[in-house]
């Protein structure tokens, strides 16, 4: 009886969402499992990794004021204080966001963040790593958790701005052919990656889409758009993009593969909060510059020591912090995304769905290639995942 009030509770929780189109509210940490939180790829999901792998004292910006400023002190994340993968751990009741895998003599017991600022997916990125060998790093470190524990836990990546920042600036005049073939190249390696991934166990990914790297502070002030984007790099995310769906869908599709994912549409999330005339909609006055950093859109230097970076006053009014980097604010508002959004913005499920989701189970529904666009609304309820089965251990 206790289950079945919790199960209606969370129908009800599904409705109150459904009103809203970019819900604040969500219902942290109610009845979901306590399990870990992996995450991979670059300084946007970096927890402070870069400084153990120098392993050297040294001033890097991210460990210097004023990062970390909105909560006291820099600690190596690239924010004014907290990032993504820290909300969604206290969403997902891990005490005190998840650690630095490189960081020595930590509990890992919720999970470890393997992310490593300037990490790429091709070549050989400097003072940093590549995914693989992140992956390859999770793999020496696996006999901390078990398979089952594994199984049930989120893995998030989000990596290639660096792939493809480096690709524009060695081939500016690339054309799209070649643009493709990068792509196709970074996406087969990606693939390559997860696959890695899943062999070692690994069961429950969460892959943003890329940012539209154009509209970026940065790449506004070195291309020197102005107000506008630079599009060739927009070009290049799309082009990623396209490709991230169909390959988690080709893993899903499986019989028995029990490969369970969502895709969270960053690039549009994005491209909403920064169109012109559109912040009102939502919290953030100021999308084309950055908060902290110096240059026509102060994207430059935040937080270097010989730099006089400008900061800015409010940084909550901010979208970017520096000059690829949310701010705090944005950062929470995009985890409550990832955890409770529609299905114009994740699918084809919420990372909390994706949480409870039965173990060893195959999806039922897949990445649609229209949805992000066309679809408006969750559905009310989502009958299909729940018929047949009983869910009471999941609420
Ligand atoms: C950047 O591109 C160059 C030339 O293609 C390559 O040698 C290098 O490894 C790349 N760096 C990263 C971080 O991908
Ligand atoms: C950013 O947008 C504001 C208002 O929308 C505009 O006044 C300003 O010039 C823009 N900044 C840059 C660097 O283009």
């Amino acid at each position: 009886m206790a289950s079945k009030c919790n199960l209606m509770s969370v129908v009800g929780a599904l409705l109150v969402l459904s009103i809203f189109h970019d819900p604040t509210v969500v219902y942290a940490g109610e009845g979901v499992p306590n399990v870990a939180l992996f995450t991979f790829g670059d300084s946007y999901y970096d927890a402070g990794n870069k400084v153990f792998l120098l392993n050297k004292k040294r001033n890097l910006p991210q460990n210097l004021w004023p990062y970390g400023k909105s909560t006291d002190y820099p600690n190596g994340k690239f924010s004014d204080g907290r990032i993504v993968p820290d909300f969604i751990g206290e969403f997902m009741s891990i005490p005190n966001g998840i650690p630095p895998a490189l960081k020595p003599d930590v509990d890992f017991s919720r999970g470890a963040s393997f992310a490593v600022a300037d990490a790429s997916i091709l070549g050989a990125p400097v003072e940093s790593m590549t995914l693989n060998q992140q992956v390859n790093k999770f793999k020496s470190m696996i006999s901390k958790w078990t398979d089952d524990y594994i199984e049930k836990s989120v893995f998030m990546i989000y990596i290639g701005t660096e792939d493809y920042l480096n690709f524009t600036k060695t081939y500016p005049k690339a054309d799209a052919s070649a643009q493709q073939a990068f792509v196709t190249s970074v996406t087969k390696r990606l693939k390559n990656d997860i696959s890695l991934l899943y062999s070692l166990g690994a069961s429950r990914f969460v892959v943003p889409l890329l940012a539209p790297l154009g509209c970026l502070p940065i790449a506004r002030q070195e291309y020197k758009t102005g107000n506008e984007c630079y599009e060739p790099l927009n070009d290049l995310a799309k082009l990623h993009n396209k490709e991230i769906g169909p390959m988690l869908n080709e893993f899903a599709k499986i019989p028995k593969s029990g490969f369970l994912f969502t895709v969270f549409d960053y690039y549009n999330a994005v491209m909403r909060r920064i169109a012109s005339g559109r912040s009102i909609n939502y919290r953030f006055y100021v999308t084309n510059s950055s908060c902290c950093g110096v240059g026509t859109h102060f994207a430059y230097g935040c937080g270097m020591v010989n730099v006089h970076s400008k900061l800015c006053e409010y940084q909550r009014s901010y979208f970017f912090f520096d000059g690829r980097h949310n701010s705090e604010k944005a950062q929470e508002e995009l985890a409550n995304l990832l955890y409770g959004a529609n299905p114009t913005v994740i699918q084809p499920m919420t990372v909390r769905e994706l949480i409870v989701f039965p173990a060893k189970e195959n999806m039922r529904e897949f990445w649609e290639p229209n949805k992000l666009s066309t679809r408006r609304r969750r559905r009310p309820f989502r009958a299909s995942y729940l018929d047949g089965l009983d869910l009471s251990a999941y609420y």
